[in-house]
């Protein structure tokens, strides 16, 4: 079993000759900021649901006070805490590097506060409101919160401006994904436990482009057997090491 500090060099190397990276990050990239990762056990007044019950158009529909209120428990949450190290390694790493772009399922919006540019959100932002009928985005003056949740000015209830289960990703965003998958030479995974579709693609793509796989994660993930180097440990504390050797 190789060293965590051989494969950090390993990885470092590949990536100081690199074109084109991408960059796939997950939950476990804020998780050291307090945002509870996704299927980590729920915390607190959320433990007896399922979250996936929760992150539905079904769900939403059927009980849309207590999923406007894990939303606005989530929201708290992001406005409470701040990007960390990993986020800012992130940064550091788009400047070192030619071509980086950040591919998140995150709906957190740290890697922009952190400061990178090149970002893709392939799952929305929890901070946006949109219209659940009409689907658009809603400024805060046309919020009427005379009702839980604040309805629309076409009388709907209003929903967070995220990706749902069973509901499709922005289009343009996740072409563009996928062709960066499609033309990097280094993919960089962080943080996702690689389950859910179609962002747990992206590392594919990247393979049958003939690029060099890396993924860090506190655990192996269902991606970690197409990595060519994985490094075990905490994205805030290995990104960091990782960005520095580069
Ligand atoms: P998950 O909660 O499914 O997985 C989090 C991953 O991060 C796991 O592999 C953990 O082992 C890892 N992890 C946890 N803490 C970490 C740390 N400190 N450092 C490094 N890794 C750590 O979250 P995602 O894979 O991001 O979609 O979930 C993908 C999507 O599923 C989410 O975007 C969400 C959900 O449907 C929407 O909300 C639309």
């Amino acid at each position: 079993m190789e060293s965590l500090d051989n494969l950090l060099t390993k990885a470092a190397e590949r990536l100081k000759k690199a074109k084109r990276v991408v960059v796939l990050t997950g939950a476990g990239v804020s998780a050291e900021s307090g945002i509870p990762t996704f299927r980590d056990a729920q915390v607190g007044l959320w433990e007896k649901y399922d979250p996936a019950e929760l992150a539905s158009p079904e769900g939403f529909q059927a009980n849309p006070k207590l999923v406007w209120g894990w939303y606005e428990y989530r929201r708290e949450i992001v406005r409470n805490n701040i990007p960390n190290p990993a986020h800012y390694a992130l940064v550091e790493l788009e400047k070192k590097l030619p071509h980086t772009v950040i591919v998140t399922q995150n709906v957190d919006e740290y890697h922009r506060i952190a400061g990178n540019q090149n970002i893709l959100e392939l799952h929305g932002r929890i901070m946006e409101n949109r219209c659940f009928k009409e689907g658009r985005l809603l400024k805060d003056n046309e919020l009427n919160h005379s009702s839980i949740p604040p309805r629309c000015t076409c009388g709907a209830y209003v929903r967070p401006g995220v990706v749902w289960f069973g509901e499709s990703l922005p289009s343009n965003t996740l072409s563009q994904a996928f062709n960066e998958a499609r033309s990097c030479d280094v993919c960089l995974v962080v943080g996702t436990a690689g389950v859910v579709q179609p962002a747990a693609s992206i590392p594919y793509y990247a393979e049958q482009a003939k690029a060099f796989l890396i993924e860090i994660n506190n655990l192996p993930s269902a991606l970690t057997s197409i990595m060519q180097v994985f490094l075990q440990g905490k994205a805030g504390e290995v990104l960091p090491k990782l960005v520095s050797l580069i």
